[in-house]
């Protein structure tokens, strides 16, 4: 896979200290080509539960104070209709950030470290098992 390196400066409000984001976009393989490991996925939708009071998944997926996330593995960040994003969010949304599995588990690990200003009150997922897990189950509902 090639891969090209994207320097991204996010304008956020009052964060001077803020590092600098390298976003690392690799090609989006094709949805067949993006088998799911379906006893993985049976653990992360145990994961989702410490993420169910924002997020919804599925066919009646409805935005809730976090947008849906159907569809969100190797998709543009910040892109559900109808969700108000952060102006962090928006910003490296509008820098190309493409939610890769290595993306989302660097941002589900500590999110407001990984996206300053960001507005997802969630404190993150520590364990990379748990990480990797709930983007298996991620990865098994499509937009
Ligand atoms: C307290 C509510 C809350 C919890 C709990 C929460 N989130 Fe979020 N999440 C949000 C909000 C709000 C946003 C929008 C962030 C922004 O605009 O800065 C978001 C954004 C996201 C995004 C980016 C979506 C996009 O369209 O770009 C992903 C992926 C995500 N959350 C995954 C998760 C996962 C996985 C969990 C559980 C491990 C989780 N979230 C837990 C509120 C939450």
């Amino acid at each position: 896979m090639r891969a090209s390196v994207l320097d991204v400066t996010p304008d956020l409000d009052g964060a001077p200290e803020a590092v600098t984001p390298v976003y690392v976009v690799t090609e989006v393989p094709e949805p067949e080509a993006a088998a799911v490991d379906l006893e993985l996925a049976a653990a992360g939708e145990k994961v989702f539960k410490k993420c169910k009071s924002c997020h919804q998944v599925g066919e009646r997926a409805k935005n809730k104070s976090g947008p849906i996330l159907n569809g969100v593995v190797n998709h543009a960040a910040g892109s559900v209709d109808g969700f108000k994003y952060s102006k962090a969010m928006k910003a490296v949304a509008e820098g190309g950030l493409i939610w890769t599995e290595y993306e989302l588990a660097a941002f589900l690990t500590k999110p407001k470290a990984y996206l300053k200003g960001t507005k997802m009150s969630f404190g993150g997922l520590r364990k990379e098992a748990d990480q990797i897990a709930v983007i298996e189950y991620l990865k098994t509902f499509s937009r």
